[in-house]
């Protein structure tokens, strides 16, 4: 049988099939893997480094990666207990009631949405680079967000218009192309690697903290390493993801612990090799640019390799889009499941059999957002948002422990309350280093959230009735 990591079925019909159990350990973490690698590290790196922690950008991931550990033990310990359809919007269900969840799920949607959009960015960003190389060049004005002196960011607006077309005709995500995916993401990363290693230039890591541990300019803007660190967290988004596999997992109690704290670990050494290794080879201020990696490469005169890596880069991101898109619509099928979100994003089309009204309208508004704002600002917001998400998933799991305390556990997380807690504080503490305007912007978009609860979805909870 056929591996799948993800169908564009309806949920219902997904719960009653348990021939669907079909992922090992390994698949799981490879999924982990596969959805984790992306424009964080191949993008956002660079313009961390050049505009707010130096060569310390290395520090930056290693506090994003502390503060994830944690939440990730709490993801782990809920996803083997509470189990459900995965992800937070489930588990807070279970910790603390409707309200709290439904603010969440309007998190999640926030999350995923707009990590499309960003890693379309990433993705525009090397295949610019890509064409740029073999002789075709865009015009300026149709690669940039208005705010970046463009008119719109034509191929992050197209990527994703074609990603929904595949989603609609139900294009099938098997675990085997899942898999080849990662492997191509990891060959690319271990030629960046290969050669890199050989051309490190010391004197690059000097000064280490240009920008200092944390500093707000009078524009509002923050540097240093901790607001380095609160950007580069996007690079760590997706783990996550590993707990929505819950239903196709072939022993979910045992192996969604594994799989989403191995593919954390991993990621996270990755993280440390790549960033220290980049800005080792050339000097920071220049990586502010779309497709940092392979313009180090590039320098350093590896012209062959650039190309490589700019194809791996597009290929995988195109993995990381399809995941999180799949994640969007999982979120959107158990609210409007629950009755929080109406009918109409239930239905399945009677052809394709695929959510065609949920994948047209999450296709056309992140297209739209893909190709008008620039990635700095999808990133912060996506940020702020799945960190929102973590407290209140570790918070979640000290509740449960008090509340249902004979709860079985297949997997607790180590010291509890002590870790949870530490996941609470240090990712309060990331959304802290993010910037007022982004505050701003999330908060406006929780009150949107309140406000349809209120008008809407109370009334229509079929938990409430
Ligand atoms: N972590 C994913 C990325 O960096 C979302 O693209």
């Amino acid at each position: 049988m056929m591996k799948q990591l993800f169908r564009t079925k309806p949920v219902e019909s997904e719960t009653e099939n348990t021939l669907h159990r079909c992922l090992s350990k390994w698949d799981l973490t490879f999924l982990g893997i596969g959805a984790i690698i992306g424009t964080g590290i191949f993008v956002l790196t660079g313009i961390a480094a050049a505009t707010q922690s130096g060569p310390a950008v290395i520090l930056s991931f290693v506090v994003a990666g502390f503060a994830c550990v944690f939440a990730a033990l709490s993801y782990a310990e809920l996803a083997a207990s509470v189990g459900g359809c995965g992800s937070a919007y489930g588990y807070s269900y279970a910790a603390f009631g409707e309200l709290v969840a439904w603010i969440i799920g309007w998190d999640l949607l926030l999350e995923y949405a707009i990590s499309v959009a960003a890693v379309a960015n990433g993705w525009a960003g090397y295949f610019n680079n890509a064409l740029t190389a073999i002789g075709l060049t865009f015009p300026d004005v149709l690669t940039k967000a208005p705010k970046l002196g463009g008119i719109i960011n034509l191929p992050a607006t197209v990527i994703i218009l074609l990603l929904m077309g595949f989603l609609i005709v139900g294009v099938k995500h098997s675990a085997k192309l899942n898999n080849i995916m990662v492997a191509v993401k990891l060959v690319t990363i271990a030629v960046f690697i290969g050669l890199a290693v050989f051309n490190v230039n010391p004197d690059l890591w000097h000064p280490f903290l240009p920008f200092g541990w944390f500093e707000t300019l009078p524009d509002g803007k923050t540097i240093g390493v901790f607001a380095g660190a609160s950007i580069v967290f996007f690079a760590y988004v997706g783990f996550d993801a590993v707990s929505t596999a819950a239903e196709e997992a072939k022993n979910p109690q045992k192996d969604l612990p594994f799989g989403i704290v191995a593919s954390l670990i991993f990621c996270t050494m990755i993280y440390i090799l790549v960033s220290g290794l980049l800005t080792g080879v050339v000097h920071y201020s220049e990586l502010n640019v779309s497709s940092p990696v392979a313009h180090a490469l590039k320098l350093l005169g590896f012209t062959w390799a650039s190309a490589l890596v700019s194809t791996g880069v597009i290929a995988g991101l195109t993995t990381v889009m399809l995941v999180l898109y799949y994640g969007l619509t999982r979120v959107i099928f158990a609210m409007a499941r629950d009755g929080l979100l109406p009918e109409f994003f239930n239905s399945v089309h009677e052809k394709t059999q695929t959510p065609v009204r949920v994948i047209v309208i999450c296709g056309v508004i992140m297209s739209i957002i893909a190709g008008l704002i620039p990635l700095g600002d999808l990133a912060e917001l996506v940020n702020i948002g799945t960190l929102a998400a973590f407290v209140l998933v570790c918070f979640g799991v000290i509740v449960l422990r008090f509340t249902q305390p004979d709860l079985p556990r297949p997997f607790r997380s180590p010291y509890s309350p002590l870790f949870p807690a530490l996941g609470m504080i240090s990712c309060g503490a990331l959304m802290a280093f993010l910037p007022a305007q982004t505050w701003w912007r999330f908060l406006i978009w929780l009150m949107i959230g309140i406000i349809v609860y209120l008008v809407y979805s109370k009334q229509h909870s079929k938990l409430n009735k």
